[in-house]
């Protein structure tokens, strides 16, 4: 029988974005590309556990993500005390697959390590400011995906938890948070059961811009997308269907606009003050 051919880097942008960019060399593709080209959420582990080790080599080598001025301000939380645990599954009922992860970690923004360097060398922190919480939190995201990155190449699954905002204070206290440092997301971790699945990404036409920003061809892109989202990948269940009934189509666009109708988090600007930053 005549073996399928191998996908092609082309292959795999080409269905994720139903496009491939224009100019690559997929021969100068090490394997990474083809990787990043295929990579999948995980939400499904076997019971197998994660050795402690193995967690602390890819916190490592997730921390030697670039940092904004060398300034360090993201930390790991490895989450092992097992009651520890079960008072964070705990705040997912929801969710049973969370506490069915084999690993589970917090990734947090601390800018409270750069304020304690002012108080040691006795020099003025002179920007106590909006950007203060956001250079934190943009350094905790990114070494949340190297992270992430890191552990599916070692052949793990995870998924990122930003629930665990959904009870910033509760969380900071089960972790001891102290101020100025504070939660940006969870991550599940462990040997994934089963394959997962490609999510299909907006159209690249949509989200990379050249010289400047456009929105040229937007809703007829996004009209797309939402018809063949819903043709390849269609939603296993709508949201919202008491208020808003059924739609057919249902894509990604009705998806997202029925998810934030509905407050999610408001309170999170007051949990981030009450941990002694600004924001102005
Ligand atoms: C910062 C961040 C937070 C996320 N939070 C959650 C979450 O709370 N619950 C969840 O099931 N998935 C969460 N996800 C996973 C996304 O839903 C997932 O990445 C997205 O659907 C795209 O799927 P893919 O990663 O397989 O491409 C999160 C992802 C990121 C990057």
């Amino acid at each position: 029988m005549a073996r399928e051919p191998a996908k092609t880097l082309r292959d795999h942008f080409a269905y994720r974005f139903g496009e491939a960019p224009p100019a690559h060399d997929p021969s100068g593709d090490d394997g990474t590309l083809s990787y990043l080209a295929r990579r999948r959420t995980h939400r499904k582990y076997s019971e197998r556990p994660v050795p402690p080790a193995l967690i602390e080599t890819l916190a490592a080598a997730a921390l030697c993500a670039p940092t904004k001025s060398d300034l360090q301000q993201r930390d790991i939380v490895i989450v092992r005390n097992p009651s520890l645990r079960d008072g964070i599954d705990a705040l997912f009922p929801e969710d049973k697959w969370i506490a069915a992860a084999p690993a589970f970690l917090v990734f947090c923004g601390n800018n409270r390590r750069q304020r304690q360097l002012h108080e040691w060398r006795r020099r003025p922190f002179a920007n106590d400011h909006l950007d203060a919480f956001f250079n934190a939190a943009v350094d905790a995201a990114i070494v949340l995906g190297t992270f992430i990155i890191a552990a599916e190449r070692a052949g793990l699954g995870c998924c990122a938890i930003s629930a665990v905002r959904d009870h910033a204070s509760r969380i900071s206290d089960l972790l001891g948070l102290p101020d100025h440092v504070f939660p940006v997301a969870g991550l599940t971790l462990g040997w994934p059961a089963g394959e997962g699945t490609v999510a299909l990404r907006l159209p690249l036409a949509v989200t990379v811009h050249e010289d400047r920003f456009s929105e040229a061809g937007l809703r007829r892109r996004i009209d797309a997308y939402d018809l063949r989202r819903a043709d390849l990948q269609p939603y296993a269940r709508q949201r919202h269907t008491e208020e808003y009934g059924t739609t057919t189509p249902y894509g990604w666009s009705e998806d997202k606009a029925r998810q934030y109708s509905k407050p999610q988090r408001a309170d999170f600007g007051a949990f981030v003050r009450s941990k002694g930053f600004r924001l102005d």
